[in-house]
Formats: structure tokens, sequence, C-alpha cells
């Protein structure tokens, strides 16, 4: 060996604290050889049975054991805090640089080599690659995978998007209760994420088409043996990455963004990869903008996956998965290193694509150019943004009188109310769920369509909001506005009755009020009290950055890579 490992700073010593590591790990039947100076290999495992999503982590975590083991390696599992997006209050969001956090100095404070991250619930992939980033020893992710598609009445349905549609169709009294509360159970029939397009499957096909995973990781059913079969092949190539020294440095560059955003834009992927990869980008320290996203607008829209197609996860997977959309985009894609050593192209060899309603060719796209818009304006002057494939065409171009809820609650008692002064062209406004303001910026910006157009068959308005939306919705919304209202942007002044434009082509948001009456509204604002005085939330209120930087603690911007030197006895 010529260079010493990192662990061997814990178990290669010989005086009392050598003693000290060793023996105590030793009480779970390690033997000597296990400490002989082989790679340790750090399992970071986010299985909990509160993220349902990421049920079936406990099995692959031991799939990539054997191949650790096989590699000559000692894999040690160990647990972080698990995001469960659907269960947590008010937004797992809320907690995403938490978890980064604790995956950082997990890694940081323990005698690991090298990282295999287990996560894949919407907050879990991106607040592990967080972490990781920020101490920079080699890293490489495995994900939970999809859900089996969900079946209900002979029909395939989707995770969260179909969630979306039942409860309108509950709403305009198109659907019974009872039939809405059968199609729980027929959504959700395995372990796994969301099977539609949403943020989970967008982040595990972005980590692949990023060079973070090995190929396929993005696609393959969480139940499916292949994927178990993955696990193992990543244990055994994280062996090999210590040797090389491949971190996520090596990885993560700006091409790797680039590459990773004209996927999101084939796929049809998550708004929230926006902030998930400014933030991740801001750990490594890549020049990362909102102004790169537009790079995706040249993309056309490939898969034909909910939210913005037809079909599901399994589909896509059958289709070819994420190395046949690579293939597809192949002429677009900028060289980047990957895990495996080599180059991005390397993960499209031989792909190819099985189904071509579910995975489109180039030339012949489910739409043309679907990447995400960035609107700036005086009303988002550090911007927002809308996603045209889930978006209906003509309200994209749209000047409308707004209707302001001042916040959730807000929105909550008013929206059913049959005398809600809107019609389908007025744009509705809600304030107050940015990062700052919720706090944590929760999935709420999708919001409902008032009952009494959704009784008249209106199924889509425009909506602008500081909140975030569920990578399986859908809608002309315009997300993430930018500085958010809490933080006193001109959100905050926004009134019931004031003109707004949005032009998607011209990439525009513009609240038509005069400069002097905004002014004067400045003046007379105060911002929401705080609804945190101690604690996490509150040291997350007092340091979260702007959408635009993607919601990360303005603390934990960048990477500190020096060894840890002093002992703890
Ligand atoms: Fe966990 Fe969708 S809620 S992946
Ligand atoms: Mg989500």
């Amino acid at each position: 060996m010529t260079k010493q490992r990192r662990s061997q700073a814990w178990y290669g010593k010989l005086d009392k604290d050598g003693f000290i590591h060793r023996s105590w790990m030793k009480n779970q039947g390690f033997p000597d050889h296990a400490f002989d100076g082989r790679p340790i290999i750090g399992i970071c495992n986010t299985w909990s049975e509160l993220t349902p999503c990421n049920a079936g982590l406990k099995g692959l975590a031991e799939a990539v054991k054997r191949g650790v083991w096989e590699a000559g390696g000692f894999p040690v599992e160990f647990p972080v805090m698990s995001l469960g997006e659907t269960q947590m209050k008010p937004t797992a969001m809320l907690f995403r640089n938490l978890l980064a956090m604790d995956v950082e100095e997990s890694i940081r404070a323990y005698g690991m080599d090298g990282v295999v991250l287990l996560g894949g619930c919407d907050k879990t992939t991106p607040g592990q690659l967080m972490g990781a980033a920020s101490v920079d020893l080699p890293s490489i992710v495995v994900s939970s995978g999809p859900m089996l598609n969900g079946k209900w009445k002979g029909k395939d349905i989707g995770s969260g998007t179909d969630v979306w549609k039942f409860s309108e169709s509950v709403r305009a009294g198109d659907m019974t209760l009872e039939d809405f509360m059968a199609a729980e159970s027929g959504m959700s029939r395995s372990v796994g994420v969301c099977m539609t397009m949403g943020t989970a499957s967008t982040m595990s096909s972005l980590v692949e088409s990023m060079g973070m995973s090995l190929p396929t990781n993005g696609a393959l059913p969480a139940v499916d043996a292949r994927r178990a079969a993955l696990a193992h092949l990543t244990g055994k190539r994280i062996v090999e990455m210590v040797d090389e020294d491949l971190k996520p440095s090596d990885v993560l560059t700006k091409e790797a963004f680039i590459n990773a955003i004209m996927t999101n834009a084939a796929v049809g992927g998550s708004t929230n990869a926006v902030l998930h990869l400014l933030a991740l980008a801001g750990r490594v320290g890549v020049d990362l903008t909102l102004e790169d996203f537009e790079k995706g607008s040249e993309i056309p829209l490939l898969v034909n996956c909910m939210p913005s197609g037809k079909y599901l996860m399994e589909d896509f997977c059958y289709a070819g998965g994420v190395p046949a959309v690579l293939k597809e985009i192949s002429k677009h894609l900028q060289p980047a290193k990957t895990v495996l050593g080599g180059d991005i192209s390397v993960y499209a060899d031989g792909a190819e694509c099985y189904n071509r309603d579910v995975i489109h060719a180039y030339d012949a796209p489910v739409k043309p150019a679907a990447g995400l818009r960035v609107l700036r304006g005086n009303l988002a002057p550090q911007g927002a943004i809308v996603k045209p494939s889930a978006a209906t065409e003509h309200l994209l171009e749209h000047e409308g009188e707004a209707y302001v809820f001042e916040n959730i609650e807000d929105l909550k008692a008013n929206i059913d109310r049959d005398d809600l002064p809107v019609t389908p062209d007025t744009i509705l406004v809600l304030k107050g769920c940015g990062p700052k303001g919720y706090p944590g910026m929760p999935e709420v910006g999708n919001m409902p369509i008032p009952r009494k157009l959704v009784r008249e068959g209106v199924r889509d308005m425009i909506r602008v909001s500081d909140a975030r939306m569920s990578g399986t919705a859908f809608g002309t919304v315009v997300l993430h506005v930018s500085p958010e209202a809490q933080a006193g942007g001109t959100l905050a002044l926004v009134k019931t009755g004031d003109r707004i434009r949005v032009s998607a082509s011209k990439g525009e948001l513009e609240l038509l009020v005069d400069d002097a009456e905004l002014a004067t509204r400045r003046e007379a604002w105060k911002p929401e009290e705080a609804r945190y005085e101690r604690g996490y939330a509150k040291m997350y209120v007092d340091h979260v950055l702007q959408a635009d930087r993607g919601a990360d603690l303005d603390f934990l911007v960048g990477k500190d890579t020096r060894p840890v030197t002093r002992e703890s006895h």
C-alpha cells in the first residue's frame, strides 16, 4: 500500500486509542483482519419505517456489503436522519439541510475511506449528496428505486399525480369518497419511491446522468432483483474508487450539472431538482445559476411519464431507462467523469429503446423544448420558475388580476368559498410559503383550483407563490418566487386586484403596480411573527438562503476536507 488510508488513523494505531477503536468494534464479531488496513466503507443508510419510500434499503445495504467484502473492503453500515416526504410536518424540506449536516459530520467523525449513500425519497438523495460532497471522500449512490406501478380498477395509477387528480374529482363531485379511499391501497403496492417521475425518480435519474451512481440506478424498480445486484456491484466499485481516490469533486463538475439539467428536461423531471442541484453545486464550488437551467430548454421532452405524460417508472425502466435517454441526448452531453472513472457517454453504450411510446426519439419527442423556464421581473428579481411540460400552453402567456392568499391558513379557509371573486383568468397568489416563511418551503405551490371553478370544469389556472410543488404535480404553477414574501420580496406587497403579467417565452413575471405605490406598501409591511423560537428550526430560519441559492444554510456552503486529528480519550 502506497498511501496510508484515512481509516488507519482510527484502526491502525497500536496505542490506547487504536485499542479503543478496534476493541469496541470487535464486540460485533469482526475478526482481526478486518482492521488490517483494507478500505473501510461506510454505508450511509436512510432506511426508516417512517420513510416508506426507503423501506427497501435494509436489504440493499446487505447486498452492498456482499460486494464490499468480495472486493476486499470492510463495510460498516450507519443510520442517518431519514426524511419521509409523505409523513413529516411541516415539510421534509425543512430538514434536508439537517440530514446533510448529519451525513457530513457522521462521515467526518468516523474512520471510513469511502461511502455508499443509500437514499431515495425526495430529500434523502440531495441531503446525502450535499453532506458527502462537503467531506469529499470517495462516494457513490444506490437509490431505493420506484414502487411497482399503482393498479386500481384495472388501470395504472401514479403516486402523487393521481392523488391530486382524484382529490380534485372528489371536490368536483365526480368521484365518490368510497372510491377515493379504495384507491389508497392500489396506489402503493410495494416498497420504493413514487413511481411517477416525481422528485425521487427525477433525482435518481439525475444522479445517474451525473455519473454519481452506476448505470441503470435511476429506474430499476425497488423490488427488482437487478437492483440488489446493482447494489452488490456498487459495493465492489466503491472499494476500487477508494484505491483510485475518485471523489465527488472529480465527478460533480459544471459539465456534470449541465448534463443533469438536460436529462431533467428530457425526462420531464421535477422542479425540485432546481433547488437540489443549486444547493449541491454550492457545496462543491461549482458556479451554477438559475440561468444554467435554461440550457435544458433546448432539450425536448422524451420520456412520457406522469406528471408530464402518461406512463410510470416501471414502464420507463423496461423501455430502457436512463441509458436510453442519455443515448438520445448524446450529442448534447458534455464530457464528464463518472464513478466508473470513464466518461458519462459510456453509460449510453449499448443502450436501446424497447418502447418508443415511453421513451421517444430525439426527433419525434413527446413535446418540444420542455425544460424549465426561469422568470424574472419586479415580482421575482432573483427569479422564479415554471415547468412548461406540466403547464397549460395558453396560460404561459397571460395577464390577469391577482387574488391573494396571505398564508396557507387563509388559502385553506377560503379556497372553497362559493363567493370567492375569481374567474379562470384570475392569477392565484400565495404568500408565506418560502424557506423562511413556512418555514421550509413546502410543496403547496400547486394550490387547489377554487371549488366553484372546479365545478365548472376548470382544471388549471396560473398560480404564483414562493413555495415549491411536488414533483408529481402539474399545472401552470409559478414557483420559488425569490426573494420570498417573508424575506420582504415584492411578493409580500401584492394585493388582490393588482395585475400580474406572466410570459414564459420572454421569461417575465411582472407586478403591474408603479414603484411609488410599491414603496408606500413596503413602508407599511411587517414580516409575520416567527413560528419557531428555538432549536433547529430557528437556526434554519436565521440562516437559510433563498431559492436561487438552493435554500442551503449560509454556513454550509462549501466543504472542509481537513483531517480530524484530535481523539476522544
Ligand atoms: Fe417518498 Fe415520493 S414521497 S418518493
Ligand atoms: Mg415530493
